[in-house]
């Protein structure tokens, strides 16, 4: 018997309709991967399923039981977990906190039952094999571990139905391959797994059934095991779709980007160079450096000891706008908590950088701004209806690339780039690739961080690898090897 029927689904936000007829059936069980293009519809018939949106149209049955329209509780109660695409912790509250919000233990009269809640996390971390520790304000957590903390979230409320909308973003390799192994075993037990990714070797690794949803409706459904990559991306994109070699060797200019003997939080010592017109991949396990090192070049993190020069004048007071103002751009990781600004709109959202920086604008034309967001829109391809929308309406793949636009709006000579492809699908990634290698033909200096190592392949000249806080290894291009990588950045090497 199936456990969740979504039948003939449909759904209009201020009348554009962004799911037509959609039709969806999970067995106990089973992994079954949603796949699509950004704005596909995805995450909205997930909010659907689990009652965060009301459809227009359509049914969802549930172990037999017709769920009611937009309840989330109902959902809930019903054993319907949700992993949210966007991270959806609160930084105040301590790790234990997090994962009992609206589930408290208590005791007779309310009083929350403290002990008994931080010793069942302490279980729960243990059973799933991880390093979090209950006590720590979330806040303190990088981003890969809050991930872990909301997939604890949802393994806790012992959910028959787990939604997991691009749950590995921040992961790593070693981290995925965990969480694929606690995925595995309460498959064992029945549990069932609705998986979003734009990663398909994910897909091909854990998942056994697929639906593929493109413009708003259903395409193609089917077992992974009769499938290939290549026919789900056409199934996404429409389209034969051609993953190519984009990068090509480029003559370097001068050197742009100094870096000396730099120390701060949770790196040391880090010294390396950057040319102007080049592209640097970082890349490294959780807690290895990259990310901080990037932050703290940007200033927003305190620099200990060691100097950063840019364009041959050492940056003396750190701080963000100092960086800017040096020509130095930030896309920072984790969009929800670092760029996204929810109250704005997309225009605002996409121009607040530059405006920070140009003092000599005092005044905002619209017309001329409309005309510049006219033209990312078309570069980027994103799927966006007005530019006065509020960011937060678009799907998670097309907010990035607001993010993008962001800084390629900026006159920034270097770009730091944290995950810059963050749950963007795999055509946008090839344009995103595409666009990185221009500016640095068009002179500009790019450091990307990743976690992908295919990612630096397509790209990087030349490929640093951080392992506990320094330089473990700096690779040129031909020498990228997913292998040799992973072999730098666990200290094997
Ligand atoms: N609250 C909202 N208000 C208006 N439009 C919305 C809202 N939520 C989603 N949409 C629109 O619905 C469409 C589908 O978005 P959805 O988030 O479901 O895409 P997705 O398949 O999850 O994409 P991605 O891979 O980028 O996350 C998009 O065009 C988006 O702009
Ligand atoms: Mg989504």
């Amino acid at each position: 018997m199936e456990l969740l029927k979504m039948e003939h689904i449909s759904k209009s936000f201020f009348g554009v309709k962004v799911l037509d007829d959609v039709s969806l059936t999970i067995r106990p069980g089973e992994v079954h991967a949603l796949l699509g293009e950004n704005g596909a519809g995805k995450s909205t018939l997930m909010n659907i399923l689990s009652g965060i949106y009301t459809r227009d149209e359509g049914t969802v049955t549930f172990n037999g039981q017709e769920l009611p329209n937009g309840s989330i509780s109902a959902a809930e109660n019903a054993g319907i977990a949700f992993v949210h695409q966007e991270l959806n912790i609160f930084n105040d509250l301590e790790v234990y906190e997090n994962l009992f919000l609206g589930k408290e233990i208590t005791a007779a009269g309310g009083r929350l039952k403290k002990k008994a809640m931080i010793r069942e996390a302490e279980e729960l971390f243990r059973e799933m094999d991880v390093p979090l520790k209950p006590r720590i304000p979330a806040g303190e957590l990088v981003t890969g571990a809050k991930q872990v903390l909301e997939i604890a979230k949802a393994l806790h409320s012992k959910a028959q139905l787990i939604i997991l909308d691009e749950p590995t973003t921040a992961l790593n390799n070693n981290e995925i391959e965990h969480f694929f192994g606690l995925i595995r075993s309460l498959k064992e037990k029945g549990t069932a797994f609705i998986f979003i990714s734009h990663k398909m070797p994910e897909i091909f690794a854990i998942a056994d059934e697929y639906t593929v949803l493109r413009n708003s409706r259903f395409i193609s459904t089917g077992f992974i095991k009769d499938t290939t990559a290549e026919a789900i991306t056409r199934d996404m994109v429409g389209e034969t779709y051609a993953n190519e070699d984009v990068y090509v060797q480029r003559e370097l200019g001068d050197e742009i980007l100094k870096v000396e003997h730099l120390t701060g939080s949770g790196f040391s010592d880090v010294s390396f160079s950057c040319r102007k017109g080049e592209i640097v991949g970082f890349t490294g396990l959780q807690g290895a450096g990259c990310s901080e090192v990037l932050q703290t070049i940007f200033g927003a993190l305190p620099i200990h000891s060691g100097k950063v020069e840019v364009g041959g004048s050492s940056m003396s007071a750190e701080t963000i706008h100092r960086a800017m103002k040096t020509g130095i751009g930030m896309i920072p990781a984790n969009r929800k908590e670092n760029s996204v600004i929810p109250d704005m709109s997309l225009l605002e959202n996409m121009y607040i950088s530059r405006h920070t920086i140009d003092t000599k604008m005092p005044h905002i034309s619209k017309k001329a701004e409309e005309k510049r967001f006219g033209d990312y829109k078309k570069t980027l391809n994103i799927k966006a209806n007005n530019s006065d929308d509020l960011i937060v309406s678009l799907s998670g793949g097309n907010q990035q690339k607001i993010i993008l636009a962001r800084w390629l709006d900026t006159d920034a000579q270097v770009l730091l780039m944290d995950n810059p492809t963050q749950g963007i699908d795999v055509g946008a990634k090839e344009e995103i690739y595409r666009l990185i290698l221009k500016l640095a033909e068009s002179g500009k200096t790019i450091i990307v961080n990743t976690l992908e190592i295919p990612e630096l392949k397509k790209i990087a000249d030349r490929c640093i690898v951080f392992y506990h806080g320094g330089i473990a290894a700096e690779l040129p291009h031909a020498q990228i090897e997913e292998n040799t990588v992973m072999m730098y950045s666990t200290g094997a090497l």
